[in-house]
């Protein structure tokens, strides 16, 4: 089993949209596929097919109030077994986050528990980095995806956290999401980023823009299932291609492609 966390350095850059897409269309492709939400804004059992916000999840697990977490989890209507974040107030996450602070490695014994074949995979919604809780997913990931829009704040801040965040995780992948190349500014952020982060680009997947990405998601649908030859779901069929491939271990880094 391996594990990819979802992260990004600004809120909004489409770590829990990537994150419920990506375990759907893994699912799809046979694979086994769990999904954790550590962000308190607790959206992922959402955009997976739940009508109302789950109450109780891995929020109240990481403050020691349920145990086990294995409890609090639903399965989606493509397999995807997910486990909320549960509703929080901000005294139980001002708890939880000291307990992570001393506990480095609470997610990744609690992800242990989970009793899946080697072809499985977990992702990982996080909150922002940085974070307590994107700490404990990078600490437990084989693989970092670190999703921005080519916007001048995302790409200054990631720009600026890369090295250390590079430093702290196995291997990190650059997502752009929300990628528009008709507009100039875009170019811009992308060679700012380019010149901060160097080599790490060539890693870069891109997703573009399409305004049905969150239309599908109010309707409860996907844009892969709703517009499934728009730009925007060839992309996510393409990472959901190249993380398929790299889950069995066969894809070089020189296959993959420049930015
Ligand atoms: N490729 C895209 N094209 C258009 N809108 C997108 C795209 N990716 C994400 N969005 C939208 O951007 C908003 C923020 O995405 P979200 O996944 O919630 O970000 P995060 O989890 O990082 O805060 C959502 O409304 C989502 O539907
Ligand atoms: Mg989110």
């Amino acid at each position: 089993m391996k594990t990819i966390a979802l992260i990004s350095t600004t809120g909004g850059a489409g770590r829990t949209t990537l994150t419920s897409a990506l375990a759907v269309l893994l699912a799809r492709r046979g694979r086994p596929v769990a999904a954790a939400d550590l962000d308190p804004q607790n959206m992922l059992g959402a955009h997976l097919g739940l009508d109302s916000f789950a109450q109780v999840g891995l929020g109240q697990a990481m403050a020691g109030r349920v145990e086990p977490w294995r409890d609090h989890t639903w399965r989606n209507a493509d397999g995807v077994l997910f486990a909320p974040h549960g509703e929080t107030t901000l005294a139980e996450r001002t708890e939880y986050e000291s307990r992570l602070a001393a506990k480095p490695r609470w997610l990744t014994d609690a992800l242990a528990q989970i009793d899946f074949p080697p072809r499985g995979v977990v992702l990982i919604d996080t909150a922002r980095f940085p974070s307590q809780q994107a700490a404990q997913a990078i600490a437990a990931a084989d693989l970092v995806l670190c999703a921005t829009p080519l916007e001048p704040a995302a790409c200054a801040t990631l720009a600026r956290r890369f090295a250390r965040l590079h430093q702290s995780a196995a291997r990190v992948k650059v997502v752009v999401n929300r990628l528009n190349p008709a507009r100039d500014m875009q170019r811009d952020a992308l060679a700012l980023l380019r010149a901060a982060v160097g080599n790490a680009l060539e890693l870069v997947h891109r997703v573009h823009f399409d305004a049905a990405v969150p239309e599908s998601l109010a309707r409860g649908g996907w844009i892969f299932d709703d517009v499934p030859h728009s730009q925007a779901s060839h992309d996510l069929h393409g990472l959901a291609n190249w993380l398929d491939a790299w889950l069995d271990g066969d894809l070089a880094d020189s296959a993959e492609p420049a930015p």
